[in-house]
């Protein structure tokens, strides 16, 4: 009987093997670390932050303003405004560009010329305009919100009233102000949310006749990480819940502001970052470039207002400790649209934007851009190290161009790192691998510090080719690896999840870019951000709507390899590790010294369904243990994914394991990234 289960038993686990597609280990995993040598300094921005205005990432997600289209520039000057008229109340609305308001300062081309007229003949029971937010407002209770608008009066003193209510009726909040004569004005105020809502709108009521001009009108959480001073009241910035799901990741570096965003479908959209300091209310808007981009993801309401500008962003990595990578526009438009170039003998201008942007990060405060830097409210230089000459280019036109640039930088910065592009992904731009080799070829004699290479492929790619870079060419640039997640159905598909099977195969390949860290020095998965209601390109890194914000699997993986970088590459040997199949294999592994806090790390990847043994010898260690924290990430099923109803279903737990000696074995959860961190002497 029992050797009848027995059997049974070994069949099962048999079929079920076959299944999972695991063959049978005929010796056990052996994974061998030399740490008695240790290796090359693991690069300090080895993990960043890829950061691009994609899927309401800016306007609508990190920027925390609530109100939609608040100076009237969209071209459809009242998109995300309607009139709101009650009863009796009678008047007219009109937007107009005569005699605007103009405050502050810009650096760039105006870009506020339009403002809103309420005429108000009856005020009844209310005349005046409704703002839908981006997809709703979010507000809660007990938080505190700023309101603000300039205003100018052309009749006696004039009084509007705001309201904020909610999407069942309910009024979360309520705001008056009077006594409004003669020119513009700054009108602010604060108000209490008295409930919660994400989908809240705003109601402004002029509740006197006559006539009223506004501009600017805005409603900020006062909680806003980020501010300072302009004008009678700070100017808040972005949102505290998403900043701290980055700060919580440690990244090495924040790459802004994109992504083919940096391009512009045509050279008109491209990002010039002149435009995007300064006085907020007079930063020139312009439509973002996904706004059309996906036909099955038409988002026409997409803008971009730079409230979130290069000074925004570069305060940003200050705030959260992360290197800043600007990459900025080298001439031409995105060559999987318009691919619009700027002719060679033009090409000064953007030049000059390059060396003044260097100049506004990092020149003494009384030097010109400097100076800009230091008004804006602060004086000390922001060290930027890094600076990207085009986001996805190819072809020769591309390296005619990054000649230019990178003359005039070097003869000026010769300390400034530069970033040159291997176009795009290889399998989804024309002529891609042959491309890549030819702008190879030339990045090997051109030699900025680093290339950039974007891989956006299934989740079987990433574990096929944990191997990558281990015979990559040693000489000549360092790897940037700028872009990559596993696409679960196909490139940007709409149906791309953010499972386990994709989290977990892209560790595994992070574990090839670590053990390869002496030429893979820096990281980052992309897209950063996906607006649950408005997002156009997917999978993304971390999901908000408008009041909650949650990591998906792939955020974790991210945050462990960030949290855990260790200070030294340590060489591993692995032996016997079962196949998964024929191309991929069932365990990858990486490991690192982290010589301050005397520990191992190996991070270990198990993307089979069953817990997976092996041994592990810590060579050129005489003690290791008594024990190691082991963090992991693991499911049940790679399907498994963290939504807004289950945000942290995969999400890292933390044990103690015992560690006998420097030889020792453990078993990897089924599923699973697991950190282990080993007090070794
Ligand atoms: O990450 C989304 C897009 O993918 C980026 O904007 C671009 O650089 C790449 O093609």
């Amino acid at each position: 009987m029992f050797k009848t289960h027995t059997a049974k038993n070994a069949a099962f686990i048999f079929i079920c093997s076959i299944l999972a597609g695991i063959s049978i280990a005929s010796a056990q995993t052996k994974i061998t670390i030399n740490a008695g040598k240790p290796g090359v300094q693991i690069s300090p921005t080895m993990y960043g932050i890829f950061f691009e205005d994609i899927n309401f990432g800016a306007d609508g997600g990190l920027y925390s303003e609530l109100v939609k289209n608040r100076s009237f520039e969209f071209p459809d000057s009242l998109m995300g405004w309607t009139e709101l008229k009650r009863e009796d109340a009678e008047g007219t609305l009109s937007v107009r560009d005569d005699e605007p308001f103009i405050t502050g300062k810009t650096y760039g081309e105006p870009g506020n010329a339009h403002y809103l007229r309420i005429e108000v003949k009856k005020p009844g029971k209310g005349f005046g305009v409704t703002n839908e937010g981006f997809r709703g407002m979010g507000l809660q209770k007990g938080k505190r919100y700023w309101f603000s608008v300039y205003a100018r009066s052309l009749s006696d003193e004039m009084t509007f009233t705001v309201e904020v209510i909610a999407e069942d009726g309910r009024k979360i909040t309520e705001g008056r102000f009077g006594g409004i004569k003669g020119d513009w004005k700054r009108c602010p105020f604060v108000m209490e949310a008295l409930d919660t809502d994400k989908k809240a709108t705003l109601n402004f009521i002029v509740t006197s006749p006559g006539t009223l001009d506004i501009d600017m009108v805005s409603l900020f959480p006062e909680d806003s990480a980020i501010s300072y001073p302009s004008n009678s009241m700070p100017i808040p910035g972005l949102r505290k819940d998403i900043v701290q799901m980055l700060a919580d990741m440690k990244p090495g570096f924040l790459r802004f502001p994109g992504g083919c965003i940096v391009e512009g479908y045509d050279l008109s959209l491209r990002y010039q970052w002149k435009n995007t300091i300064g006085d907020i209310s007079q930063r020139k808007l312009i439509k973002n470039r996904w706004n059309t981009e996906f036909k099955h993801r038409l988002t026409r309401d997409y803008y971009q207002s730079f409230g979130l500008g290069f000074f925004e962003y570069f305060k940003l990595c200050e705030d959260i400790g992360a290197e800043p990578m600007p990459i900025l526009n080298c001439g031409m438009a995105c060559q999987f649209n318009s691919g619009e170039l700027v002719p060679m003998d033009q090409l000064e201008p953007y030049v000059q934007d390059m060396l003044d942007l260097i100049e506004f990060a990092n020149g003494p405060a009384d030097s010109k851009w400097g100076k800009v830097r230091a008004d804006m409210g602060h004086p000390k230089p922001f060290g930027m190290k890094m600076l990207g000459v085009g986001n996805e280019q190819w072809g020769p036109q591309y390296i005619e161009r990054y000649k230019v640039f990178a003359k005039a930088i070097k003869e000026k910065y010769p300390d400034m790192q530069l970033i040159a592009a291997t176009g795009s992904d290889a399998t989804i731009f024309p002529n891609g691998p042959a491309e890549i080799e030819y702008l190879w070829k030339q990045w090997r004699q051109l030699n900025p510090e680093f290339v950039d290479e974007h891989f956006y492929r299934n989740p079987d790619w990433f574990l096929e080719n944990v191997n990558f870079y281990d015979d990559y060419p040693r000489k000549g640039p360092k790897l940037f690896v700028g872009e990559y997640a596993a696409q679960s159905v196909g490139v940007a598909s709409p149906n791309n999840r953010n499972n386990l099977k994709s989290a977990l195969y892209e560790a595994a390949f992070m574990t090839g870019m670590e053990r390869n860290g002496d030429l893979v020095r820096m990281t980052c998965y992309a897209p950063l951000f996906g607006h649950e209601d408005a997002w156009q390109w997917r999978p993304d890194m971390i999901w908000f709507d408008n009041l909650n914000v949650y990591g998906s699997a792939n955020y974790y993986v991210q945050q462990l390899f960030s949290l855990h970088p260790g200070t030294n590459l340590l060489t591993v040997k692995l032996s016997d590790v079962p196949n998964l199949d024929d191309t991929k294999k069932a365990l990858s592994v990486s490991s690192t010294l982290d010589k301050k806090a005397g520990e191992i790390i190996v991070k270990a990847v198990n993307v089979t369904n069953k817990g997976l043994k092996a041994e592990i010898e810590l060579s050129g260690v005489s003690k290791a243990g008594p024990q190691a924290k082991a963090i992991i990430l693991s499911g049940k099923s790679l399907d498994d994914e963290n939504t807004l109803e289950e945000p942290k279903k995969v999400s890292p737990a933390e044990k103690s394991v015992p560690v006998g000696g420097p030889s020792f074995t453990y078993e990897f959860q089924p599923y699973s990234l697991t950190i282990l961190r080993i007090p070794s002497e």
